[in-house]
């Protein structure tokens, strides 16, 4: 679907800018809004340049900057934490050898932090593109990694 075709499935009102940034985002390979989205975005809409960036900055979920096939999003807020998320965060950056906000040099992964995802009852969780993985251990996130690794192969 091009970038046209997107937006003319949404009213040109203003309420509906973050499904179509989020529309953009998705239909895009490498999960980022592009310059071209952004004013195409503010120019249907009739907002500014300006405004259209402050909304794509202000949201962790959208990236200016291309990003891998996957987006491993990490539960970095506290219910996570008390039940070792941190040490699962660093378990992910050794795996992967990125830092948190880094892609892998295959373009496979990009690891990111991100505040609760809704399933404090599974901590710890996170996202890998829209499925969401709880009651993690090292064991289990090595093992969605690897999965995800022979699929690309
Ligand atoms: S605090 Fe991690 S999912 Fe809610």
């Amino acid at each position: 679907m091009n970038k046209r075709e997107i937006l003319t499935q949404y009213p040109p009102a203003q309420e509906n800018v973050l499904q179509i940034l989020h529309h953009l985002q998705n239909n895009n390979p490498r999960h980022y809004l592009s310059g071209e989205d952004l004013e195409l975005a503010a120019e249907y809409l009739n907002l500014t340049r300006g405004v259209i960036y402050g909304i794509a900055t202000y949201y962790s979920m959208f990236s200016l900057k291309p990003r891998g096939r996957h987006i491993i999003r990490i539960c970095d807020s506290p219910v996570c934490h008390v039940f070792e998320a941190g040490s699962l965060i660093d378990e992910l950056t050794h795996i992967l050898e990125i830092d948190a906000g880094q892609t892998t040099a295959d373009g496979l992964f990009t690891l990111e932090l991100t505040e609760c995802i809704g399933c404090c009852d599974e901590a710890p969780a996170m996202m890998i593109n829209g499925d969401t993985f709880g009651h993690l251990t090292g064991k289990k996130i090595s093992a969605l990694i690897d999965r995800i690794r022979k699929r690309e192969n």
